[in-house]
């Protein structure tokens, strides 16, 4: 079953096709390629359940619009209406809806919730965000990069902050793609150690800087995301801040790397805490493409699980 779960468990040659395909979807608002007659619909007659149990504007949208671009139908189900893992087991809700839609994407907290649905669904499940990973959003980051500056492989990418999902599967893309990874937080809030050594036993260099200035010497895209999520306590937050406000991405870091270097960041932003005003909306930044590509990089995504 080609569920789409993580960048490392997609081979490269499918991720390569996917990003390839995305480009070429993305030649108008139609989201057709270059070509494609006017009732090109690979999804007609497809029916895709978009489940949240977190809340979510890009993934959300860009979903259901790609879904519709390509001629398919959505269901949005929110996990408060759903019986999911409190009235029924994971597995049986993953049997239920395979008999009803051809192509379940769910955001949710645990990886096992995810994990659970995919071993039990017959129909091919996408990994719309865990607290693990994020793989649909490294998948439009590989995008814009390679339609900003080309490959991305061999080029140095740098993530200021914390080690957190996106940053995993940020990873797992250094390993796929084959570029360089350097990761530049406070050793507290340190990616899983599995992220990192997977990606150098597939020949790439990844390293831990503390110093944000050295981290991104050299670096052809630097990468933030937020320092505290929805449900952190105040205190939390407070702490996280202390910690992370040295690898805060303004202009005197941006500064320190290559003059054509890119920012990125997942959004939503907190302006002024992980990223400036002056960065989120200068001449490096491409924060509103990497959103826009969302959408072209997950119909691939959904093509290629379906196999249309
Ligand atoms: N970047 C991202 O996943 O955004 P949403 O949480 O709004 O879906």
């Amino acid at each position: 079953m080609p569920h789409f779960l993580d960048i490392n468990k997609t081979a490269p040659a499918d991720l390569r096709a996917m990003i390839d395909q995305a480009a070429a979807m993305k030649t108008d608002r139609t989201g057709r390629p270059k070509g494609a007659p006017d009732d090109d619909q690979p999804l007609a007659g497809r029916m895709v359940a978009l489940i949240f149990e977190k809340p979510s504007t890009r993934t959300r949208v860009s979903f259901d619009v790609g879904v519709r671009q390509m001629g398919g139908q959505t269901m949005v189900l929110t996990g408060s209406e759903m019986q999911l893992g409190h009235g029924e087991t994971i597995a049986d809700t993953a049997r239920v809806l395979s008999r009803y839609v051809d192509l379940i994407m769910i955001r949710t907290f645990e990886e096992d919730v995810l994990l659970e649905m995919s071993d039990h669904a017959s129909v091919p499940v996408v990994n719309g965000l865990t607290n693990r990973t994020h793989p649909c959003q490294i998948m439009a980051d590989i995008l814009t990069f390679e339609e900003h500056r080309g490959p991305i492989a061999g080029k140095k990418v740098v993530w200021c902050g914390d080690g957190n999902n996106v940053f995993a599967s940020l990873a797992h893309a250094a390993g796929q793609f084959g570029f360089d990874l350097t990761f530049s937080g406070p050793p507290t809030l340190d990616p899983e150690r599995l992220f990192l050594d997977e990606a150098r036993t597939k020949g790439v260099t990844v390293t831990i800087e503390r110093d944000p200035a050295r981290a991104v010497a050299g670096a052809d895209l630097v990468v933030t995301d937020t320092w505290v999520s929805m449900h952190d306590s105040q205190t939390t937050r407070e702490r996280r801040h202390n910690q992370l406000r040295p690898y805060q991405v303004n202009e005197a870091l941006m500064a320190q790397a290559k003059p054509d270097a890119l920012f990125m960041h997942c959004l939503p932003a907190h302006r002024n805490e992980e990223v400036t005003d002056a960065v989120m909306d200068g001449p490096q930044s491409v924060v509103f493409d990497e959103a826009e590509n969302r959408l072209h990089a997950q119909k691939a995504i959904l093509r290629w699980c379906l196999g249309v």
